[in-house]
C-alpha cells in the first residue's frame, strides 16, 4: 500500500535526496542543503508518498513533494517521483494532500521546464492554469507559471 504523509524531518532526508537525484538532470537536482530546508524549516511543508517492504516493515520513499509556504500562497518547489512508480496516481495525491492542507484563500502555484510536458500535464489536471512565461527561471530554456485558483471554503467548512 502506498501512504502519503508530511515528513518526519530530518531522518528523511537521504531518501528525499536519492528521489530527488534519480529524478532530475544533475544541474536542477536540489543540493542536500537546500532539501534539508525543505524538510526542517518552518517554511516549507514536504510530504512523501512511502511503501512498507514487507521484509523487515521498513518503510521506502517512492516520491515527494515540497512547497515553500508564503503569506498568500504556497509555491511548489519540486515533485519527483521515482521512475518505475510513475503513472500511479503518486504526483497527484502528493498534490492533492498538500492542496488539502493548504488555508484557504490563498493559491498554489509552481513553475515548469517548457518542454517538461508530464509535469504540465499533472499540473494542468489538477486545477492549475498557465498564467504566464517566465524567461529566467531556468537557463537553457522558458519555463512556464502556472497557479490555481484560491482555495474555496470547504462544505464541511461553511456548515
Ligand atoms: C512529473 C511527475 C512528478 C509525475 O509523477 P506521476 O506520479 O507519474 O504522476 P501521476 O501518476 O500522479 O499523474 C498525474 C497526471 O500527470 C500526467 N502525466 C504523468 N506522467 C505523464 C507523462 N509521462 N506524459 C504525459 N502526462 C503525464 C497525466 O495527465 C496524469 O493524469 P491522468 O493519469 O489522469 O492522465 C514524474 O513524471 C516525475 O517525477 N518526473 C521527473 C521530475 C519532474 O520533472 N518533476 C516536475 C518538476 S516541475
Amino acid at each position: 500500500m502506498i501512504t502519503i504523509r508530511e515528513t518526519f524531518g530530518i531522518q528523511d532526508l537521504k531518501h528525499i535526496y536519492f528521489v530527488e537525484s534519480s529524478c532530475f538532470n544533475p544541474e536542477d537536482t536540489e543540493d542536500i542543503k537546500e532539501l534539508s530546508s525543505f524538510v526542517s524549516e518552518k517554511n516549507y511543508k514536504t510530504y512523501i508518498a512511502t511503501k512498507t517492504i514487507s521484509a523487515d516493515n521498513s518503510d521506502t520513499i517512492l516520491g515527494y513533494l515540497a512547497c515553500e509556504i508564503r503569506t498568500s500562497h504556497y509555491y511548489v518547489t519540486s515533485v519527483a517521483v521515482l521512475p518505475k512508480y510513475r503513472k500511479l496516481g503518486i504526483a497527484k495525491r502528493l498534490l492533492k494532500q498538500c492542496f488539502e492542507d493548504m488555508p484557504v484563500n490563498l493559491i498554489m502555484c509552481c513553475d515548469i521546464r517548457s518542454s517538461n510536458v508530464p509535469s504540465q500535464h499533472l499540473f494542468e489536471k489538477n486545477g492549475f492554469k498557465k498564467v504566464r512565461d517566465f524567461e529566467s527561471v531556468y537557463q537553457d530554456e522558458i519555463g512556464f507559471y502556472y497557479e490555481t485558483e484560491p482555495k474555496q471554503k470547504s462544505i464541511e467548512n461553511n456548515c
